[in-house]
């Protein structure tokens, strides 16, 4: 008896091995959680719990958003964004669930959770600008998640989960944006060039990402900056892209692999990768024929699409588009679903890949 069991117990894990080779099924997704940190890019509603004037929890925000019945949800974007997409293409679920969400429970943000908060930035500066959650506050809650999910999984299976998961940050945008151009404080103000400052961005993006492998992080999908010139809000009148904001966004895109191949080396077991946001995006908008795109120019909201985001895109809008989906932007600065759908597709088929 006692030697039956010694036997099925050495080779359970053979016989297990042979079932899921015959079913073709993977005994379980190899990513068991998607975990997100940063911007607009990615906030699936979390600033819809804080008191913050960067929000889009009203129409038409959300409108083509079949899963969630055209409600807004607080996604800067007419349906769904590259991480809900993401999540799908790993096997979990086709929404990633923002923490903040008093109706988010354990068992539903086990698979997933974003921590992101529109209007952030690398910078704490550029958060404290708008009252949204810098990344060390995005940090504290994931903190507090960790510890819940130890509660709810049990010590071991929580670890693996957490070691296991993908996490993906994308911001730095609003750092130039919002902040730099616009209305330098903090550390921007400090900065004598754009390129400067991006110095300084990539050395906050380290040590972001040093202390998410401190917490246990080994997975990790580091964005880069997206061709921010050709944003209709940031587009030249006649609608040319601001050239000056590009090369600004390259510079820091070159200075961010560099960060990761160090990371990389460094780091026990880390295995971070370059999310390129600028070349599917860039590809995007120089063919927008092969997307199905006709405007890549104005977003969908409003009567210019030059300025109207936020607040200023609302049920009462004049002129928004019928049909978003022949659009790359959905507000000013915000990509339609179909772009993220494009963009999470790139990125799943060039990088995240491996981690499937
Ligand atoms: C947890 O949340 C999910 C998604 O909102 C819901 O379907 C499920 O019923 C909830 N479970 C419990 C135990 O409340
Ligand atoms: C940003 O804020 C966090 C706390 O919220 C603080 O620990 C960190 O030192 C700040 N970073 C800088 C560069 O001031
Ligand atoms: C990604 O790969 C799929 C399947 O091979 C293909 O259909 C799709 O066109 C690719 N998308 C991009 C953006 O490369």
């Amino acid at each position: 008896m006692l030697y039956t069991n010694m036997s099925l117990r050495r080779y359970a894990p053979i016989i297990i091995l042979q079932l899921c080779i015959l079913s073709g099924e993977p005994a379980e997704a190899k990513v068991p959680a998607l975990i997100v940190f940063g911007d607009s890019t990615v906030d699936t509603g979390n600033n819809n719990y804080i008191s913050t004037v960067v929000r889009s929890d009203f129409a038409p925000y959300g409108r083509d958003l079949r899963l969630g019945n055209g409600q807004p949800t607080g996604r800067f974007s007419n349906g769904r964004l590259t991480v809900d997409f993401i999540s799908e293409a790993f096997g979990l679920p086709p929404l990633v669930p923002p923490y903040l969400d008093p109706s988010a429970n354990m068992s539903s943000l086990a698979a997933g959770a974003c921590f992101a908060s529109a209007g952030a930035g690398y910078d704490n500066a550029t958060s404290d600008l708008l009252s949204v959650l810098t990344i060390w506050k995005q940090l504290d809650y994931f903190k507090e998640y960790a510890a819940k999910l130890r509660s709810f999984q049990g010590e071991e299976k929580a670890q693996e989960t957490l070691t296991e998961a993908l996490y993906l940050v994308s911001m730095g945008t609003n750092d130039f944006l919002e902040n730099y151009y616009a209305v330098p404080h903090g550390n921007a103000a400090k900065y004598p060039t754009a390129a400067a400052y991006g110095g300084y961005l990539l050395g906050a993006a380290e040590s972001f990402v040093r202390a998410l492998h401190a917490l246990g992080a080994r997975k990790v999908d580091l964005n880069g900056m997206p061709p921010m010139g050709c944003l209709p809000m940031e587009r030249a009148l006649g609608g040319a892209c601001t050239e000056e904001y590009n090369a600004v966004a390259e510079e820091y895109n070159v200075g961010l692999r560099a960060v990761i191949g160090r990371l990389n080396g460094e780091l026990s077991g880390a295995r971070i990768v370059y999310g390129d946001v600028y070349g599917p995006v860039s590809d995007a908008l120089g063919h927008p024929g092969s997307y199905g795109l006709e405007n890549v120019e104005a977003g969908c909201c409003g009567a210019t699409g030059r300025f109207e985001m936020g607040y200023l895109c609302n049920a009462r809008s004049p002129l928004t588009c019928a049909d978003a989906g022949k659009f790359a932007f959905w507000d000013a600065i915000h990509a339609t679903e179909r772009l993220h759908h494009a963009l999470a597709d790139a990125k799943m088929n060039t990088t995240l890949h491996v981690f499937l």
